[in-house]
C-alpha cells in the first residue's frame, strides 16, 4: 500500500486562504445550536521545531459535538472554544527538523483543541499519516466511529463460537461500522432501528432487522430469540438508552452485557432489577476517550487504526454521507446534523479542499 500524498495546486505560490475557525461562544441550551457558534479569523503560530502546519479538508459533525455545544458532554472546554473531534487534513509545511512527514501527506489530526477550522499548527507526533488510495470524506470519519465499533466488537466481551449480538440505532454511522465489521467477523448481528425507512438502501446481504418503535419488551425478546436461532447472545450495544436499554437487557443471555455507549434518547437507561439480580445481566457504560486514555490499549489502538484504514481503502468500511457544508456555513451544518431521520453524516469542509489538484479519491 502506498503512503498517500495529495497535491495542492502550486504551494506556496497560491495565496493561502484567510484561515477561519468556528468558536462556541456560550452555553445557552434555550437558543438554537446555530446561535451559539460564530466564525472568526484564526491566527496560527509560526513553525517552531517539531511542528507542522496542516490544512483541514473535511471535518465531521457528530452527536458528541452537538452534546458538547449543549454543555452536556463528558468534557466541556472553557468558553470560547473551537469544536470538532475529528477530521482529515493535508500537510502544508513542516519545520526543517521534521523528517517523518512531507508536504502533501494526508493526515488525521489527533491533538485536542477542535477540528472545525481551516488550519492548525501542531506537533508532527500528533497526526496519523494515512496510507492507500483513499476517499477524503471517508477518512475524515475514520478515527471516532469505526474505532468505537471496533472496540465494542473486540474489546468488551471475548466472542467465541457462533454468537449473536444485538445493536440499536443500527443505521447510525457507528451502527454501519458495527454491521460491516461483524460481517467480516462472521458474527450474526440483529440490527434494531426505530423506523422502517431506515432500512431503505441500508441492508447488507444476509442481515437481520427489527423495527422496535412501539414494540413491547415481551415481543422484542420473542423476536430476538427467533432471530438468534439458538446462538448465545452475550452482548448488546446500546446507543439509545431509555427504554431501549431495558429491551436489550431482557433479550440478552444470563450473565451477558449491555454496553451503553450513546444517549440518543436523552433518557435515563431503564433496566429491570429482575434482569440485574436473577439473570446477572450487567449494564456498563463505554466511552472511547477513556479507552484511548488507558496506556494498556496503546498497541491495540495502533493496530486497529491500521486495520480500519485498510478496510476503508478496500471499500469494506464505508459510512453514508448526507451533505457537506463549507466552514462558513456552519449554522446550516448544525441545523442539518440535529435533524432526525438523516440519511448519513454531515461534514464541514475547509478552505484548502478547493486547492486540491487531485480528485478526492474513490467515488
Ligand atoms: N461512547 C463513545 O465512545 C461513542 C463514540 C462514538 C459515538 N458514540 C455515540 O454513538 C451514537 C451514534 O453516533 P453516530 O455518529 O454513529 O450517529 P449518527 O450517524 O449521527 O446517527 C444518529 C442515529 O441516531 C438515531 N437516533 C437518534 N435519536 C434516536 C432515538 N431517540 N431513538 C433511537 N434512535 C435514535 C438516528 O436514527 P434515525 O435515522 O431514525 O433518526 C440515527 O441512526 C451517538 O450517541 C454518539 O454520541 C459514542
Amino acid at each position: 500500500m502506498r503512503k498517500s500524498s495529495l497535491r495542492i495546486l502550486d504551494i506556496p505560490s497560491v495565496a493561502a486562504p484567510a484561515a477561519r475557525r468556528v468558536e462556541v461562544t456560550r452555553y445557552a441550551p434555550d437558543l438554537p445550536l446555530e446561535q451559539r457558534v460564530s466564525l472568526c479569523e484564526d491566527m496560527q503560530p509560526s513553525l517552531g521545531p517539531g511542528l507542522i502546519r496542516i490544512g483541514l479538508l473535511a471535518m465531521t459533525v457528530h452527536p458528541a459535538d452537538l452534546l458538547q455545544i449543549d454543555g452536556r458532554y463528558g468534557v466541556q472546554p472553557p468558553l470560547p472554544y473551537t469544536p470538532g473531534h475529528e477530521g482529515v487534513a493535508i500537510v502544508l509545511s513542516v519545520a526543517p527538523d521534521v523528517d517523518t512527514l512531507k508536504v502533501g501527506d494526508l493526515v488525521v489530526p489527533l491533538a485536542p483543541g477542535g477540528t472545525w477550522r481551516d488550519e492548525r499548527v501542531l506537533s508532527s507526533r500528533q497526526v496519523v499519516v494515512l496510507d492507500g488510495d483513499v476517499d477524503v470524506l471517508q477518512c475524515a470519519m475514520l478515527s471516532a466511529n469505526p474505532m468505537t465499533a471496533w472496540v465494542l466488537l473486540y474489546g468488551i466481551v471475548a466472542l467465541e463460537g457462533p454468537v449473536c449480538l444485538i445493536q440499536n440505532a443500527a443505521n447510525s454511522a457507528v451502527g454501519q461500522c458495527v454491521r460491516q465489521l461483524a460481517a467480516q467477523m462472521g458474527i450474526r448481528l440483529i440490527n434494531v432501528v426505530r423506523r422502517a425507512e431506515a432500512l431503505d438502501g441500508a441492508r447488507l446481504g444476509d442481515e437481520h432487522w427489527i423495527i422496535d418503535e412501539g414494540m413491547s419488551v415481551t415481543e422484542f425478546v420473542r423476536r430476538i430469540k427467533a432471530l438468534a436461532d439458538g446462538r448465545p447472545v452475550p452482548l448488546a450495544l446500546d446507543a439509545v438508552a431509555g427504554e431501549s436499554t431495558r429491551k436489550l437487557a431482557a433479550a440478552v443471555d444470563v450473565g451477558a452485557k449491555v454496553a451503553v455507549y450513546g444517549l440518543l434518547s436523552q433518557k435515563p437507561s431503564e433496566v429491570m432489577p429482575e434482569d440485574l439480580i436473577f439473570r446477572t445481566v450487567s449494564v456498563e457504560g463505554f466511552w472511547l476517550a477513556n479507552w484511548f486514555a488507558d496506556p494498556a490499549h496503546r498497541a491495540a489502538a495502533k493496530s486497529a487504526m491500521s486495520a480500519l484504514q485498510r478496510l476503508m481503502a478496500e471499500g469494506v468500511l464505508k459510512m453514508a454521507v448526507q451533505q457537506t457544508f463549507d466552514l462558513g456555513q456552519v449554522a446550516g451544518a448544525l441545523a442539518c446534523a440535529a435533524k432526525p431521520h438523516r440519511t448519513g453524516k454531515v461534514l464541514l469542509t475547509g478552505a484548502w479542499l478547493a486547492h486540491l489538484a487531485e480528485p478526492l479519491g474513490k467515488p
